[in-house]
């Protein structure tokens, strides 16, 4: 009985949400990633590879794709990617640094019918802004671009890792998306060395790593170190949220988790991960996560992607999934 739940499962299960990274280069230098620097890569997918993707995609009934990177709109081709993909009835939801935005990309978005982006701002005060995000004048870029994105039609979705930086200036953040008709999300602050090993260690596109040092991020000078602050902070944004309605995506849960996070970040949380059971992740080489963390489970430049998410190392990825006791499960785009 047990055999045959497991197989319906299996047969039942596909994706419904993708994550697609379509270059590793990007023009700022944020402090908590390790993918800035302007570097150029090679050897990235195609437009004519993406178009086989979307097909696959198109096959799974999927809907909508976020558009990520690095920096999604330092690639050339981008333009041409994201038509595609709505051809192929994928609304894509970019995520950006809002740096390389301007007038000209805005027309393009519009022409091509894309309703909605997601820009990383951590908070209004431009120095602490420009200060995690490693480059001057990136705070001054989102402000021109956000309301002539508005303007044409585009939605917005402000997207803040809490810092110790930022910390006390969110509330005001939250005030301001307010006014403006914008939703907010927040993400925990995870280990970059972590989350962006794939990238940092070029040999490493094909390994996972889950031997990171555990104790990184307390000892980093951008961990929240004022609990009481912190805390007062939560509260605000889940009163906002529950009692005033707020546009804050977050659910009620995964803030009060946060909470618990920043108090004791390597606190094993009884709930289990959800990646890989209807989303997954494609590199700018065609390599095909469930969970960023772990290797790849195939490449699309070899395997078709139905037979990715059906293989067996899926299907081990899944079981180790599983048994994840990590807390990078709280994270926006897994949770
Ligand atoms: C990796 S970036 C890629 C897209 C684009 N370059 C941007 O910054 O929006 C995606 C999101 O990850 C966030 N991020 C960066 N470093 C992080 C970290 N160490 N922990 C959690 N989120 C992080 C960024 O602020 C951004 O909102
Ligand atoms: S978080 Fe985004 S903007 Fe910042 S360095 Fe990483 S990819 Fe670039
Ligand atoms: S919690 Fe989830 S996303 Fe994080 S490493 Fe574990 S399985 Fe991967």
């Amino acid at each position: 009985m047990k055999l045959f739940s497991n197989l319906h499962n299996l047969w039942m299960r596909k994706p419904t949400f993708v994550n697609i990274d379509v270059t590793y280069s990007c023009p700022l230098n944020c402090i908590t990633c390790t993918r800035g620097g302007n570097i150029t890569y090679e050897n990235e997918l195609t437009l004519e590879e993406y178009v086989k993707i979307f097909r696959a995609l198109r096959d799974w009934n999927v809907h909508e794709a976020a558009f990520v990177g690095g920096e999604p709109f330092i690639k050339k081709e981008i333009f041409s990617i994201l038509k595609s993909s709505l051809d192929h009835g994928i609304h894509p939801k970019p995520v950006s640094n809002g740096f390389l935005i301007n007038k000209n990309t805005i027309a393009e978005l519009r022409q091509i019918g894309v309703k909605s982006i997601t820009l990383s701002l951590n908070s209004l005060n431009p120095s602490i802004h420009d200060l995690t995000r490693g480059r001057s004048g990136s705070y001054q870029k989102i402000m021109d671009s956000l309301p002539l994105l508005l303007k044409n039609g585009i939605e917005v979705i402000i997207m803040t890792v809490l810092l110790k930086q930022n910390i006390k200036t969110i509330p005001e953040l939250i005030e301001w998306a307010k006014k403006r008709g914008v939703q907010i999300q927040f993400q925990i602050f995870v280990s970059p060395e972590f989350m962006f090993y794939a990238y940092s260690n070029e040999s490493a596109f094909n390994q996972g790593n889950m031997d990171f040092d555990k104790d990184w991020l307390m000892k980093s000078p951008y961990w929240i170190q004022n609990i009481k602050d912190f805390q007062r902070v939560m509260d605000t944004i889940i009163f906002l949220k529950e009692t005033k309605k707020y546009p804050i995506n977050n659910p009620i849960k995964q803030l009060q988790y946060f909470k618990i996070y920043y108090q004791t970040p390597n606190k094993i949380l009884n709930f289990k991960c959800k990646v890989g059971n209807n989303n997954l992740s494609i590199d700018p080489y065609g390599n095909v996560r469930l969970c960023f963390a772990m290797p790849p489970v195939g490449n699309v430049r070899k395997t078709d992607l139905h037979d990715i998410w059906t293989s067996t190392e899926a299907e081990i990825t899944r079981r180790n999934i599983a048994k994840c006791t990590l807390n990078c499960k709280l994270m926006q785009c897994n949770y």
